[in-house]
């Protein structure tokens, strides 16, 4: 009893003082010359060292830009990681590798199990690359989780280090609208994603990437949900634009995108879309999957 007291006090303490040095952590991580924003800055590639891990490092750097040229067994649509995870990973509030890699192994809901990063980034094949993902001891996955170590040198494990994710952006109190979501879209983002969302090539390779279709991520795909892609949009879209939208906007365009057919969730239950939608989208954030807009049910796929 005395000793279960003592491990809580202890632990309360631990934490109290964890706060503590991060707090002093972010204020020592001030970019100069900006303001409020304390942001962390990975390691430059000149300091990579001319080594066996400097390789490493650069080969996990070329999978994960050019993913689907360098991995077309893992890869099942036109994306490369670099097109959600912005600036090579690198840019805050586009889930920078920086900001993930000291945060694992942790538990997922999505899975419902503690993964390693390893675990984590095979999600990401699985549902945004539409793929098969390779396995957690292959070179691949190695170069990957080299790549992330090398840019998260310096940040502390288990601490969140300010940038990382896609910051939340809270759903307007008016919901969203697919009129609005529809002319933003038009005036702001097809020129780059292209009329039907179907992103834009120069000699059959990507180099805008799809939003909707065969190509782009899939209905399991984090990105599905409108308030998670409401907040990748409202901090990195349109490109070099970033936080010029409204968080009305930024939901509405968010929604827009998110009723569009695309790749089947490959969590599929039993053939049914109903099935899956209990199980996986009804208590996973704001999502049309499964659902009626205008009579048409959402989550049947692409086919093929
Ligand atoms: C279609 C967009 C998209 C693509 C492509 C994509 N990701 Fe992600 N990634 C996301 C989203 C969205 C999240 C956050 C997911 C969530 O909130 O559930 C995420 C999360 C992550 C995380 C965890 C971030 C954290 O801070 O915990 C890692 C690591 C990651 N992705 C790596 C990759 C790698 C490696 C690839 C390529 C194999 C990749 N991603 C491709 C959208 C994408
Ligand atoms: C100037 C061209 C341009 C404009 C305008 C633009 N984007 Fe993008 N967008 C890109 C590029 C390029 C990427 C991939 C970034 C990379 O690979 O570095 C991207 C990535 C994305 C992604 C994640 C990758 C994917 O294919 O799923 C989404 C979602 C997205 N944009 C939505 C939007 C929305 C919504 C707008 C309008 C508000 C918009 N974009 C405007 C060029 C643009």
């Amino acid at each position: 009893m005395k000793k279960v007291l003592i491990a809580a006090l202890w632990l309360g303490a631990g934490v109290a003082q964890a706060a503590q040095i991060a707090m002093q952590d972010q204020s020592q991580l001030k970019v100069p010359g900006s303001q409020a924003t304390p942001v962390f800055v990975p390691p430059a590639e000149s300091e990579l060292p001319d080594n066996a891990f400097g390789q490493m490092v650069r080969q996990g750097h070329a999978l994960f830009v050019d993913t689907r040229r360098l991995m077309p067994e893992a890869v099942g649509n036109g994306m490369n990681c670099s097109n959600c995870h912005l600036d090579q990973g690198r840019m805050a509030h586009s889930a920078p590798l920086w900001g993930a890699y000291p945060m694992y192994p942790a538990y997922r809901k999505k899975n419902d199990k503690v993964n390693t990063y390893a675990e984590r980034i095979q999600g990401c094949f699985q549902f945004s690359m539409n793929g098969k993902p390779p396995a957690a001891d292959s070179p691949q996955m190695t170069a990957l989780s080299v790549y992330a170590y090398w840019l998260a040198t310096g940040t502390r494990t288990g601490v969140e280090t300010p940038g990382r994710g896609y910051p939340e952006v809270p759903q307007p109190k008016d919901g969203y609208d697919f009129k609005r979501g529809e002319q933003v879209y038009n005036e702001q983002c097809a020129i780059c994603h292209g009329g039907k969302g179907e992103g834009q090539k120069v000699a059959g390779e990507y180099v805008m990437p799809p939003l909707w279709g065969r190509d782009a991520y899939n209905w399991g795909a984090g990105m599905h949900r409108i308030n998670t892609a409401a907040s990748f949009i409202k901090h990195n879209m349109p490109l070099g634009k970033p936080g010029s939208l409204s968080d009305q906007q930024a939901w509405d365009v968010a929604a827009w995108i998110n009723r569009h057919e695309r790749p089947q969730d490959p969590r599929l239950v039993e053939g049914s879309i109903e099935k899956t939608r209990v199980k996986f989208h009804a208590n996973d954030g704001v999502n049309l999957y499964g659902q009626k807009v205008e009579g048409v049910l959402i989550g049947q796929g692409t086919g093929g």
